[in-house]
């Protein structure tokens, strides 16, 4: 959600900035902006291919700083575009969050004779710099002084023409990542746009700024005191971050679920015993033993993996669970305890409802465990203990590969606590068999891309969709519809089969079809009878089945078949379906999937 990116180094800055845009592109693209102290500054409205487009031959420069907005402040206009500067056109601030008193600074300002050219908060900052280097006489101190008096998010990059070698960067609530390079250093929203260059990064941490030449960085707290940050090497691949011959990187995501799982499982599971070996909870394991509560908290599809973890861990583990979604944890006065546990769920690790669940739990005494992609994440630095999913980085905006990961991810702290309780061992051995057969039986689902292909046209013209399930699939048609909708931008509603009576069944006709989740499990026969109900409404309906249950062929217009697994695991296995569909029903309408309209990637505002 608004990416930034700085370099400073030998090489063609423009060159190295636009290249870091485009990989940082899924965090924002209602406009992109670059500053280079040699060259000026070149902004446009749209994606960064817009900003390439105007970026002229001869832009020239060893360092600069990027920007790609998600617009919270003002229109997306070229005006409201980043980066901003100050009056004289010398000091050039790209910004990720909000400055909340940026009204108050901004009238102190004008009645200084500063004059603003745009709606952003963010202009504030460059003005105050301005101000405050009259005082301090150094850019350093300037830039300290003004974000003493702001409140509110950022994580910045922060030039000035006369001293064209540095970059300034400060955060607070909204991610910030030093890379360190040979004779050239790096500032980025995430590891993305910096992978290419260098493994080597410290991620900043709340209240810290740093000052980055080619060879230096030095990192300081805001009453400019040093601080020596802990160089971390990214495991994460070059290739991991690009297409590989796909057109869209939510395919490529969705084809990569096998080797997701694999990796997520990966010297996790002690087969013959039955266990999970987490070595991420281990610090914690004999609290968990006394835990009494777990409160799931998470957003978005990641709230949908919380929804399929609380039935596994009630049903296997017998630990009370309850799920929320962040943006209303947070704001309510919730009940918790010593013995509760607080997990939150976040691919990126760096949604800002979801942290401040967390933060909120943890004062209140819980122990806040995460479930996390992006390492050294503010989450996962924020929590007490917790595991990786090792799913690699997603870029498509649309999180599939992630979800599958979650849900595995929580099979294994399932497998966990419950073998800390009552479950048995023949129990946990089940659970683990059956983990390392999935990526085979996810291959045999990815194979039918073409006849889900087939049925995205089929159904393309269809302007409403209905997602039922239940128990452990009710999340996933949830899971399913918000899928649909968020690339596909047409109506469509998840809901548990059984309440369609208590009042979606009303909309249901001859154009409004339904995808029902009628595996062979324990509600099996239920959901044949909810089908029942939307046939006889002239609905019609794709089915999603296990292999081999030919009933559901007189009943569904179309079936899509899965193989067989444990109930508690069968949502890894019939989200894959619903993510191919999604895809190919957006492809049909000719949207670009990997950017859906108004949406962004890594939400740090509320
Ligand atoms: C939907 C989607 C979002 C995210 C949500 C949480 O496809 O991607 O709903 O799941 O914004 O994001 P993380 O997992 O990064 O906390």
């Amino acid at each position: 959600m608004c990416g930034i990116f700085a370099y400073t180094g030998k090489k063609n800055a423009a060159e190295v900035l636009l290249d870091g845009l485009t990989s940082l592109e899924y965090r924002g693209y209602d406009s992109a902006g670059i500053f280079i102290p040699e060259a000026g500054t070149v902004k446009a409205v749209g994606a960064v291919g817009n900003l390439k487009a105007k970026v002229p031959q001869n832009f020239k420069g060893q360092s600069g700083i990027a920007h790609l907005r998600w617009a919270t402040h003002g229109e997306p206009t070229e005006i409201n575009a980043h980066p901003h500067s100050d009056c004289a056109g010398e000091i050039w601030v790209a910004h990720n969050g909000i400055i909340e008193n940026y009204k108050e600074i901004k009238d102190k300002l004008i009645k200084k004779k500063h004059t603003f050219v745009s709606d952003t908060d963010t202009e504030v900052l460059a003005h105050l710099i301005e101000e405050n280097l009259k005082k301090e006489n150094d850019f350093e101190k300037a830039v300290i002084a003004s974000l003493r008096e702001v409140r509110g998010t950022y994580g910045l990059a922060i030039a000035y023409s006369k001293e064209p070698e540095k970059i300034i960067t400060g955060r607070m609530g909204a991610p910030v990542v030093l890379g360190l390079g040979e004779n050239e250093n790096f500032i980025a929203s995430d590891p993305s746009p910096i992978l290419r260059h260098t493994k080597n990064v410290i991620y900043l941490r709340d209240g810290e700024i740093a000052v980055i030449t080619p060879s230096s960085h030095n990192i300081y707290t805001l009453d400019h005191n040093r601080v020596i940050g802990t160089p971390e090497t990214i495991e994460w691949d070059i290739s991991q971050a690009q297409k590989g011959g796909y057109e869209h990187f939510m395919l490529k995501e969705i084809m990569e679920a096998p080797e997701v799982l694999k990796n997520t499982i990966r010297g996790r599971l002690i087969v013959k015993d039955g266990l999970a070996k987490l070595g991420g909870l281990e610090s914690v394991a004999d609290k968990l033993r006394d835990v009494k509560r777990i409160i799931i908290v998470a957003c978005g599809t990641a709230y949908y993996a919380g929804l399929v973890g609380e039935y596994m861990l009630e049903e296997y583990a017998g630990i009370p669970v309850e799920v929320e979604v962040g943006s209303e944890f947070r704001y309510r006065k919730p009940v918790i305890d010593g013995d509760t546990i607080l997990l939150a769920i976040s691919q990126s690790g760096e949604t800002l409802d979801t942290l401040e669940a967390i933060r909120e739990g943890k004062r209140k005494g819980a122990l806040a465990l995460g479930v996390v992609n992006a390492i050294g994440s503010t989450i996962a630095r924020e929590t007490d203990a917790g595991i990786y999913n090792h799913a690699g980085p997603e870029i498509g905006v649309a999180s599939t590969k992630a979800f599958i990961s979650q849900l595995t991810a929580l099979s294994l702290i399932t497998l966990f606590l419950g073998r800390q309780r009552q479950m048995s061992a023949t129990m946990g051995k089940r659970i683990a068999e059956e983990l390392l057969l999935l990526p085979e039986k996810i291959e045999a689902i990815l194979g039918q891309k073409e006849y889900l292909q087939s049925l995205a046209e089929k159904y393309a013209d269809s302007r409403d969709f209905l997602y039922i399930g239940r128990k452990y699939n009710y999340p996933i048609a949830l899971e399913g519809a918000l899928k649909l909708k968020e690339i596909s931008y047409i109506h469509a509603e998840g809901c548990g089969a059984g309440e369609m009576k208590h009042g979606p069944l009303a909309m249901i006709d001859e154009n409004f079809p339904t995808m029902a989740i009628a595996l062979r499990d324990s509600v099996y026969e239920k959901m044949l009878s909810n089908m029942q109900e939307i046939k006889a409404r002239k609905g019609k309906i794709i089915a999603l089945a296990t292999e081999g249950s030919e009933e559901v062929r007189g009943v569904a217009d179309d079936v899509i078949y899965v193989p067989k697994t444990l109930e508690m695991l069968s949502p890894i296995l019939s989200a894959i379906p619903l993510q191919l569909f999604a895809y190919y029903f957006a492809r049909q309408k000719g949207l670009n999937v990997d950017r859906p309209r108004n949406l962004a990637k890594s939400v740090t505002v509320e």
